[in-house]
């Protein structure tokens, strides 16, 4: 996505060599704009997928999600990073390992919103080591729901993550995808 590879080489600053900061328009504050196009860009890749519900990990994951959401039509639900009290008796649990906080999360989704019925699209803002996407399928493997697509804003393609869920043959579509990070700049795969 042309747009999206402008703002990340403009907007974008490289922190250690290897992590992306863009809290210019996703992480902190957000451009509603830009997550506008975003959202047509997942729309216009799985529209014809059958697509019944999004879902998404807090926080950062649901601006874009949603604006896919509004497209396709469908409802986005997005996984908690804190177990809350309104979850009630009925959720599914899986565990996320943070590379870069260092530190083991568990997420948790309500039963109440997926049932067998539902082809999900995972949409999540980054792709690193994929912990948060395998958590998120995981997540909506326990609800008997499919898996329909994967979509990733930013894909840093260096990182493992790609790898791993290629090996499991779901639909993924990165609209960014970093090949390199470094002094110089970002370099995106050319496709
Ligand atoms: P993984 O999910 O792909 O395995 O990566 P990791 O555990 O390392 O990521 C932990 C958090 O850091 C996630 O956000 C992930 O989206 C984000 N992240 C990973 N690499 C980068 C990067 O290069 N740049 C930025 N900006 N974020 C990165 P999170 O903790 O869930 O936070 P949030 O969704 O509330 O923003
Ligand atoms: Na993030
Ligand atoms: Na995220």
């Amino acid at each position: 996505m042309e747009l999206l590879e402008q703002r990340i080489r403009e907007e974008g600053i490289i922190i250690d060599g290897h992590v992306l900061k863009v809290d210019r328009f996703l992480n902190h504050q957000i451009d509603p704009v830009l997550m506008d196009a975003i959202g047509e860009a997942f729309t216009e890749r799985f529209k014809e997928a059958g697509i019944t519900k999004i879902v998404t990990l807090e926080s950062s994951g649901i601006a874009p999600a949603v604006m896919t959401g509004l497209k396709l039509g469908v409802p986005v639900i997005f996984a908690r990073k804190k177990p809350s009290l309104t979850l009630g008796k009925g959720s599914y649990t899986a565990v996320v390992h943070s590379y870069t906080k260092e530190e083991t999360n568990k997420i948790y989704l309500s039963a109440d919103f997926i049932n067998a019925d539902d082809r999900i699209l995972i949409i999540d803002d980054f792709l690193a080591k994929g912990e948060a996407v395998m958590g998120l399928i995981d997540l909506v493997k326990q609800a008997d729901a499919t898996i329909s697509g994967i979509g990733i804003v930013i894909e840093k393609s260096f990182q493992d993550g790609r790898k791993r869920l290629d090996q499991l043959d779901y639909p993924i579509y990165s609209l960014a995808r970093i090949a390199s990070l470094s002094e110089t700049g970002v370099e995106f795969l050319q496709e």
